[in-house]
């Protein structure tokens, strides 16, 4: 049986094909490398898991003076700033029963949580009543020249697993 030689024609038109279709394929990957980096890269962190800072040490003071210790709410950060014996602590809004976000009660005078009624201490975070097994996770915080840091990284918080104050804890100290 004779073979039929391939048309001269067709034989450029499938190599011109192919040389398309592979310029075509190099033009698609170059874009995708140039734009997965500026998806990894992450620009700016605002609230949870940001460097927060909350003013000076002094200011803070005097709004608790002012207040009768109340905790200073920082919502985007999802903390509450707590006149804590002997220093100042950034508690986590957290419940550390099922994770809803705690409020404070001013009638009560401590935080109160109203998904299962635990109650945590206005100064510590330490659990009063109810169900949540632990105080209030801590943030750290620093104390830099522009005033207190509050790193809201919430994978490196400070976990209480006992129920009670311990001063070690303590990172701002007044
Ligand atoms: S989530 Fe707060 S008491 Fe259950």
């Amino acid at each position: 049986m004779i073979r039929s030689r391939p048309d001269p024609a067709t034989l450029g038109r499938r190599q011109a094909l192919r040389a398309a279709f592979a310029a075509a394929a190099a033009i698609a990957v170059t874009q995708l490398a140039a734009a997965v980096p500026a998806y990894l890269r992450v620009n700016r962190i605002e609230g949870l898991g940001a460097l927060v800072p909350v003013g000076s040490r002094d200011d803070i003071l005097a709004a608790f003076a002012r207040t009768n210790d109340r905790p200073i709410l920082n919502i985007a950060g999802r903390f509450w700033l707590l006149r804590a014996p002997g220093g100042i602590v950034a508690a986590y809004r957290k419940c550390t029963h099922l994770g809803c976000a705690v409020p404070f009660n001013d009638a009560e005078d401590r935080f109160h949580c109203p998904c299962h009624q635990s109650v945590y201490d206005k100064h510590t975070a330490v659990v009063v009543s109810g169900p949540a097994p632990k105080p209030l996770q801590l943030f750290h915080i620093k104390d830099d020249a522009s005033g207190l840091i509050v790193d809201t990284n919430p994978l490196n918080v400070i976990d209480r697993t006992d129920n009670r104050w311990d001063s070690a804890h303590l990172e701002i100290r007044t």
